[in-house]
C-alpha cells in the first residue's frame, strides 16, 4: 500500500485551502493509499538563523540545529513514497510558515541528504482573494521542489472562481495520484 504525505498551510481550518486538501484526502484513501496529514501551522517551526555564517549543521550533517517540530516532519516527508503541497496564496506567494519550513528542508535535503530527491509529487495553490498570485505561489513551490531534485506531475490552482468544479477534480486528483505511484507516471521525467 502507497503511504501519501498531504502537507498543507492556512491558518483557516474550513477554508478554500482546507476545502482543497480534503477533497485530494478523500480521492486518494478512495484509491487505498494511507494518507499521512500534515498541517504546518500547527507545528511549531522557526525560521533558519543561517548559523555557521550561513552554513550550518544542515550542510555538515544534514540536520538543523534548531529543536521545534521539523526533524519529524522532515522524517515523515522522507519516508512517504508521495508528498502532495497545498498551500493557501498569501501575497502571491506560499504562506509565511511554509516558507519558514521550506527553507530549512532544502537547506538540509538538498545540500547533504538527498532524501527527498526524485519523489514525484503534486502541488496545488489556493487563493480567496483575486485568484491573483495563484500561478506564483505554484511556481514558488515547484522551484523549491526542483532544488532538492523532486518532480511536479501537476500544479493545480485553486480559486473562489474555479471552487465548485476544481473540489470534485482534486478528489479525482487523489485517485489518479494513487494510481500513478503504484503504476507509473506514463512519462520520463
Ligand atoms: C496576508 C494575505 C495575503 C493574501 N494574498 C493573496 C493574493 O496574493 N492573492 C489572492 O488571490 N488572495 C490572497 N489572499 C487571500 C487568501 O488566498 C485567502 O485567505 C484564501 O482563502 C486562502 O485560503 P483559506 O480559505 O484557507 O484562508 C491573501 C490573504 C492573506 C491573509
Amino acid at each position: 500500500m502507497k503511504s501519501i504525505a498531504v502537507i498543507w498551510s492556512s491558518p483557516n481550518t474550513d477554508g478554500l485551502t482546507a476545502s482543497a486538501k480534503e477533497q485530494f484526502i478523500k480521492g486518494i484513501r478512495e484509491a487505498g493509499a494511507e494518507v499521512t496529514e500534515i498541517h504546518l501551522n500547527k507545528k511549531h517551526i522557526e525560521h533558519c538563523r543561517a548559523c555557521g555564517n550561513g552554513w550550518g549543521t544542515c550542510n555538515k550533517l544534514g540536520s538543523c540545529v534548531i529543536k521545534d517540530d521539523f526533524a519529524e516532519i522532515y522524517k515523515t516527508l522522507s519516508d512517504a513514497d508521495g508528498i502532495v503541497w497545498i498551500s493557501a496564496v498569501y501575497w502571491s506567494d506560499m504562506t509565511e510558515c511554509f516558507k519558514a519550513f521550506f527553507d530549512r528542508l532544502r537547506r538540509c535535503d538538498a545540500a547533504r541528504n538527498h532524501l527527498l530527491a526524485e519523489k514525484r509529487c503534486v502541488l496545488a495553490a489556493c487563493a480567496g482573494g483575486t485568484g491573483r498570485g495563484t500561478l506564483e505561489c505554484l511556481t514558488q513551490l515547484e522551484r523549491g521542489l526542483t532544488h532538492m531534485g523532486m518532480r511536479a506531475y501537476d500544479r493545480i490552482p485553486v480559486v473562489r472562481y474555479n471552487r465548485d468544479y476544481i473540489l470534485p477534480a482534486l478528489f479525482e486528483a487523489g485517485k489518479t495520484y494513487v494510481d500513478r505511484l503504484e503504476n507509473g507516471f506514463e512519462m520520463y521525467y
